[in-house]
């Protein structure tokens, strides 16, 4: 790994105590940097039993070895959703979006999106993406200071993945909050006003969406604007096609999957990069490095911090036996600071290669939309630090008390 211009590597934790470590009930100082509790976790408990008698993954060879085994590992949720969630919209949803799905299931719905997200589609949405960080960028010309994440990281994502759903602009903050809603159901803890706002929005989102899929079919595109929507309704594989509702919890899944953590990727990145000025003069010495640098901060601080599987049989891991039906957390975040897979791992390096980090996961279920975010990245944080070289931080970046999706909610700059 280059190390040229690194800081010194960071300092190897302390040793926290994890032996009651719960999930559902984090420590204090567990959101400031969960990293030290995973770096335990790896270190003294990798396979641990977390008081609601589901496991905590840490090592990322656990990771990988549970990823790439979907039969013993599903990523189906009635089994532990339905005693949550009950006949709910929000159990409808969950069950039904491809995140969720087993195969023959899951192979038949991710094909069907797959044949809606072609690199043509992708193509098509790049030029869209850089003239909307220029305009970005141009309304920010003038201002002194910025919050990056409502002025900067919060714009991008959730109009792209409209623009591909062909959700109309004055409507984008009805989709923000709904997804808020919906993904917030799936923190290890819910709050009864949590799950009703919860099943509000998806009742809502599938209202809205049944309309805009009505439209659709009154005026279809031929997509070369990167709309799929249209390609999403026409999509047939072997004769078989998406019934309305599993089409409506996709599209639903879509616009929440594409938004929110490419939001966490670009505050995220912005934060760890000027944290570290050294790291921005290196791109800017080198812009060749822009995509290690995306790769690097998808790493370092995982949008997505936790997968989930069940084990569908009797299995093992590292020693461990694990009966059918044992549920577990795959620390995403962990497994991308495992000193076996990544040296120095608390290092940020815009440099690091190779670099295979979990952040998208892996196996069958690997993020439809990596490429996506990929690109978004690479051009977010290239005009940005080109456009603006004298950015720094004017204050703490502040980190939502959410366990599941590691969010900034604010990160104050001077321009
Ligand atoms: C930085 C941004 C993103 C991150 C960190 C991320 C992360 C992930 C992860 C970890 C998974 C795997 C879930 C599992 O195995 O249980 C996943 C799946 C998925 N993501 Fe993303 N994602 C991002 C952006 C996007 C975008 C922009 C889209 C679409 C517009 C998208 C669409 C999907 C879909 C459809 C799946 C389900 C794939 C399947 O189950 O086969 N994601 N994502």
């Amino acid at each position: 790994m280059g190390m040229a211009g690194q800081p010194a590597a960071e300092a190897a934790h302390e040793d926290v105590d994890i032996a009651d470590f719960d999930l559902t009930a984090v420590p204090d100082g567990y959101i400031a940097d969960p990293y030290r509790y995973f770096a335990a976790l790896r270190r003294n408990s990798p396979i641990h039993r977390n008081p609601d008698g589901s496991y905590l993954l840490s090592r990322y060879d656990d990771l990988t070895t549970v990823y790439r085994d979907p039969k013993t590992w599903s990523s189906g949720k009635k089994v532990e959703f339905k005693p949550k969630f009950g006949d709910s919209p929000l159990y409808e949803h969950h069950t039904t979006s491809v995140v969720f799905t087993d195969p023959p299931d899951h192979k038949r719905i991710r094909g069907l999106f797959q044949a809606a997200f072609t690199r043509a589609a992708l193509e098509a949405l790049k030029p869209r993406i850089e003239s909307l960080v220029d305009q970005y960028l141009d309304e920010l010309e003038d201002r002194r200071t910025m919050n990056v994440v409502d002025d900067f990281s919060f714009k991008l994502p959730i109009e792209v993945v409209c623009d591909m759903l062909g959700v109309p602009g004055e409507d984008r903050m009805l989709i923000r909050d709904w997804a808020l809603a919906i993904l917030t159901a799936l923190e290890p803890k819910l709050s009864q006003a949590q799950f009703d706002t919860g099943n509000r929005a998806v009742t809502d989102f599938k209202a809205y969406l049944r309309d805009l899929v009505a439209h659709r079919r009154a005026h279809p595109t031929d997509g070369s604007d990167g709309e799929i929507l249209t390609a999403l309704m026409n999509a047939e594989e072997d004769g078989e096609k998406l019934t309305e509702l599993e089409l409506l919890h996709q599209c639903i899944f879509m616009l929440n999957a594409g938004h929110e953590t490419s939001t966490n990727m670009i505050s995220h990145g912005v934060h760890e990069m000027l944290r570290r000025p050294d790291q921005v003069q290196r791109l800017r010495d080198d812009p060749s490095l822009i995509e290690s640098c995306v790769e690097e901060i998808l790493r370092y601080q995982a949008p997505i911090q936790i997968n989930n599987r069940r084990a569908t049989m009797d299995t093992e891991l590292s020693g461990v036996p694990l009966p059918a039906g044992t549920q577990v957390n795959l620390l995403i975040a962990s497994g991308n600071r495992d000193p076996e897979q990544f040296p120095y791992p608390d290092t940020f390096d815009i440099g690091r290669r190779p670099n295979r980090h979990l952040s998208f996961g892996l196996g069958i279920h690997v993020c439809a939309g990596n490429s996506l975010a990929r690109i978004e990245g690479v051009i977010a944080f290239g005009k940005l630090f080109r456009r603006f070289p004298t950015l720094h931080l004017i204050g703490p970046a502040v980190i939502a008390n959410r366990i599941r999706f590691r969010e900034v909610t604010d990160l104050p700059v001077a321009i």
